[in-house]
């Protein structure tokens, strides 16, 4: 199973698997992680699923782009790396990806 790595708004780094077909976000979500609020459940309508992927990643997973795009255009902590969790499907591909969780709102 794909392993994921989720470091939270203290620093602190969790490994957890993050099975192939789910999303980033419902594999954090589902390890307990109440920063991540995921609000709209994945309909991407609400942007607190935001999360940075770390740089080495940012090719392999691609930039957001139509209502992704525009949703995280509302977070006052968009940087060039950031992505909705929900926006990124699980895949064996992404084994290992690394991703922070964004400031809240
Ligand atoms: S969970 Fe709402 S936009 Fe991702």
């Amino acid at each position: 199973m794909p392993k994921l790595i989720v470091v939270n708004r203290a620093g602190d780094e969790t490994n957890i698997d993050a099975r192939e077909g789910i999303s980033v976000m419902e594999a954090i979500r589902d390890h307990g992680f109440d920063e991540l609020l995921a609000l709209c459940g994945g309909c991407c309508s609400c942007a607190t699923c935001h999360i940075f992927v770390d740089e080495e990643w940012k090719g392999v997973v691609g930039a957001a782009d139509g209502d992704e795009d525009d949703l995280l255009d509302s977070s006052d902590h968009r940087a060039d790396h950031s992505r909705l969790s929900c926006q990124i499907m699980m895949t064996a591909a992404l084994d290992g990806l690394r991703v922070t969780i964004a400031p809240e709102d």
